[in-house]
């Protein structure tokens, strides 16, 4: 749940330095990321992939859509993983991190034709096609620039991942990917293989996000691996490469289970070893794209107390309000996908008795709640520091300017040293939008 250097003794602290400091040097509400878990974790993801698959490993592909700046593109380079990107932008901020294009692979589900050129054109490793229409448009664009683009097909492989509707993705009714029940892929393959601007390389799937069991990762390699064979059978060639996609669980609330690398890496090796064996295959080269498992637990974000409220329910019991000063403009999450968070107390610690508490935000909004039932000490009172814990992935990324809220910071720390690596948003930088 926390990041590997944060102490919540006496007062909440990371790398040696105390919430209070933090909060005095860089304001609230803030993002504090933890660097060295940061590239810990990305470094154990990649010794995992490693340890599972040996000659067959192929790279771990980092979610950009979890969390990505400039300086963590330069980590990703530092590390020496690859990244996943889906948009123009992300692939913008990937280049300027200085990432080798060879290390970059696109998705997305409706790339504009500009996004493909440009992807085509800086030569990036891998374009995982989405639909009929992106085959023709990647096809074009490498002829054009003379070149033969690597590419994937994204597939359904018809799978209900343990997770919220929303970032389940391998089902039969969503937007992503070629369905194999249906022979869309089939159909897809047959289209690809008509353009000699584009190479197919292997088959790719993402079948959903904060996945906690290895059962549905297992099926997915399956299903991926009947369609190599039934590839091989038509083609008399093996396709050498299988992306299995990101979504790995990680630890929101204290007590909850989390993904870890070897387990994951053991689990799906053995899976892709079993069904290449059966099917008579060479095992593929295998890639995977964990965003969350890698940046969620670095980030905690710290907020100032506002205002508290105390509200008398129907039933006569008491609710406390504690208002912080971000909320779904910082973390969407609870109210997009009912996610879970808790909160400690980071500036001191309270031996008060605890009260049932509802941690909201300051945005205009009733449903602008970030933990709607939390025990927190009685004496919590304006001034005092609160931290969220696990907030990296999908948090400052998806966070929006809703009611003209500047978006808070990233700081850094390593070392007993904190740094901004994304400075806050200013009034100056959303009336700079203004014509
Ligand atoms: N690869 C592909 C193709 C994806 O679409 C995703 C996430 C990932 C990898 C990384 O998944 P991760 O390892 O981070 O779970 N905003 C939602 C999550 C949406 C995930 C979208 N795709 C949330 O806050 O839970």
């Amino acid at each position: 749940m926390w990041s590997a250097n944060v102490s919540t003794g006496k007062e909440l602290s990371i790398s040696g330095i105390t919430a209070t400091a933090l909060a005095k040097e860089f304001a609230t509400p803030a993002f504090i990321m933890d660097e060295a878990d940061f590239r810990a974790r990305a470094t154990n993801w990649n010794s995992a992939l490693n340890a599972g698959f040996g000659d067959n490993a192929g790279t771990v592909y980092y979610a950009a859509k979890a969390f990505i700046c400039t300086e963590v593109a330069r980590w990703i380079k530092d590390i020496g993983i690859g990244i996943d990107v889906c948009t123009g932008g992300e692939l913008a901020v990937a280049l300027a991190g200085g990432i080798d294009p060879l290390k970059i692979q696109v998705h997305g589900n409706n790339k504009s034709v500009a996004e493909i050129e440009k992807a085509v054109s800086v030569g990036v490793s891998t374009i995982v096609i989405d639909s009929l229409f992106e085959i023709e448009r990647v096809a074009t664009a490498a002829k054009n620039s003379g070149k033969v683009q690597r590419v994937l097909l994204r597939l359904t492989p018809g799978i209900e991942a343990h997770t919220h509707e929303s970032i389940a993705t391998a089902h039969e009714d969503v937007k992503f990917g070629f369905s194999i029940a249906s022979g869309a892929a089939w159909k897809a393959i047959e289209e690809v293989r008509k353009h000699p601007s584009i190479e197919l390389r292997g088959l790719h799937a993402h079948i959903g996000s904060q996945i906690l069991d290895t059962d549905s990762f297992e099926i997915s390699a399956e299903r991926l691996i009947a369609l190599l064979a039934k590839y091989r059978d038509a083609f008399g060639a093996e396709l050498p490469e299988l992306d299995l996609g990101g979504g790995y669980g990680i630890h929101y609330l204290p007590g909850d289970e989390e993904l870890t690398p070897t387990v994951v890496m053991q689990a799906l090796s053995t899976a892709v070893r079993t069904n290449c064996e059966n099917n008579n295959l060479q095992i593929p080269r295998i890639s995977i794209e964990p965003g969350r498992a890698i940046v969620g637990p670095t980030m905690f974000t710290l907020y100032e107390v506002g205002t508290i409220k105390d509200v008398t329910l129907e039933n006569g019991d008491n609710r406390r309000y504690i208002s912080i000063d971000g909320g779904m403009s910082e973390n969407i999450r609870p109210a997009l996908y009912a996610a879970e968070y808790t909160a400690v107390l980071a500036n001191r610690t309270s031996s008060a008795p605890l009260l049932s508490t509802r941690l909201v935000g300051k945005h205009c909004e009733t449903g602008d709640i970030l933990i709607r039932d939390i025990a927190l000490a009685s004496d919590i009172a304006p001034g005092d520091l609160l931290a969220t814990p696990a907030t990296g992935a999908y948090g400052r990324s998806m966070a929006s300017n809703y009611n003209h809220v500047p978006r808070p910071p990233v700081i850094a720390v390593i070392n007993g040293k904190a740094r901004v690596i994304v400075r806050r948003e200013t009034e100056a930088d959303l009336l700079g939008l203004d014509c």
